[in-house]
């Protein structure tokens, strides 16, 4: 086996964990959403200082929780992109630093590809080909995965991000950050036909997405109400706009994984298993949904733990297996994105 310790610093989670082969030896998360609360969103700045100052103890949390020391591993990893520029340097020059005084390889893994390399962790990983659908804060896209050291982007939002728009969603609605997990809590007791949202992009036989169009039609539905009546129907609006969102990303992942519509077959054919990656991927009703559909279709289905949709290292570590790391001292010279 392969024991590697990877670091993720990309957004707001300062994150490590050590995995030996597909099995996950620790996995430590440090959250930062309550730093970034107060402002409705995260902040550059602010991530990069909390990532300078958790990277240490949590890489250490994540040693102690393995049970191995530097000199034990194999290899190290750090998502290198994309991501916040301040945050990602802080990630990258720690792992540098460690790798080198340990004098160990170092893989620079895409971020992405992390949320995709979630499904090929212990328990049931998935081995390719499969559909991957990625919805995330910053990315949605519906990944052609052929092989564990690549995906392919079959279609992809061409505005917002479905996480982004539920994040943004949820600040309008007061319900505070981060605001996935809010709208699902808040939909709970809400109506999710109370509100007739659109569902973009359904017609166009592409496999793209768009959530703009629903983020403004929420925001005329508020305005419309007025501050009161929006207060009061809060839950019948985040229940309308959660299922809006999840509605489109079914639409497209149901026409790839048949290979097309009608009106277009696409290239590559259909698929026999489907899997999830990203944090819009913890939502719910989203799982149960992407669950139904694969019982109907017959589709092999692989739901990672939700908190390895999420933010984590991981799926860094998990991605890595299957990257060549570039050996001491050669990363020394290499930096995030560059
Ligand atoms: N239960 C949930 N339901 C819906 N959305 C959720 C849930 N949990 C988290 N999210 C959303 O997932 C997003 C965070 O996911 P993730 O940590 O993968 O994104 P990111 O790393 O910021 O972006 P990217 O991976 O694109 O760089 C946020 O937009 C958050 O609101
Ligand atoms: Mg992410």
């Amino acid at each position: 086996m392969t024991l590697i310790l990877a670091l993720e610093t990309s957004c707001d989670d300062t994150c490590a964990a050590v995995v030996d082969g597909a099995a996950i030896r620790s996995n430590v998360i440090s959250s930062q959403a309550a730093a970034h609360a107060r402002y409705g969103g995260i902040v550059p700045e602010v991530a990069s200082r909390h990532h300078l100052e958790l990277v240490n103890p949590v890489v250490d949390a994540a040693l102690a929780g393995a049970e191995v020391e530097l000199g034990d591993l194999d290899s190290l990893a750090v998502t290198r992109e994309p991501g916040l520029i301040g945050a990602l340097l802080v990630g990258v020059s720690t792992a540098k630093g460690l790798a080198a005084a340990a004098g160990k390889p170092l893989a620079g893994v895409d971020h992405l590809h992390g949320h995709v390399a979630a499904n090929f962790l212990e328990p049931g990983p998935i081995e390719p080909p499969f559909l991957c659908l990625i919805a995330s804060g910053g990315h949605t896209l519906l990944a052609g995965v052929r092989d564990a050291r690549r995906y392919e982007v079959l279609g992809q939002t061409l505005d917002d991000a479905a996480g982004e728009a539920l994040d943004k969603a949820a600040r309008m609605l007061g319900l505070g950050y981060p605001g996935g997990p809010a709208i699902e809590r808040e939909a709970e007791s809400g109506d999710p036909r109370a509100f007739d949202l659109p569902l973009a992009m359904t017609n166009d036989p592409r496999l793209d997405f768009s959530f703009s169009g629903l983020k403004t039609s929420l925001l005329y539905a508020v305005r419309e109400l007025g501050p009161e009546r929006a207060a009061e129907r809060r839950a019948d609006l985040a229940a309308s706009f959660q299922a809006a969102v999840v509605d489109q990303l079914l639409v497209k992942l149901r026409r790839a994984a048949r290979g097309g519509s009608k009106r277009r077959r696409l290239p590559g054919g259909g698929w026999r298993s489907v899997a999830l990656g990203g944090g819009v991927a913890a939502n719910g009703l989203l799982r149960e949904r992407v669950a139904e559909l694969c019982e109907r279709e017959g589709l092999e289905l692989k739901l990672v733990a939700r908190e390895l949709c999420t933010d984590n290292a991981a799926m860094i570590a998990s991605a890595a297996r299957f990257c060549e790391p570039t050996p001491y001292p050669g990363y020394l010279g290499w930096d995030a994105r560059s």
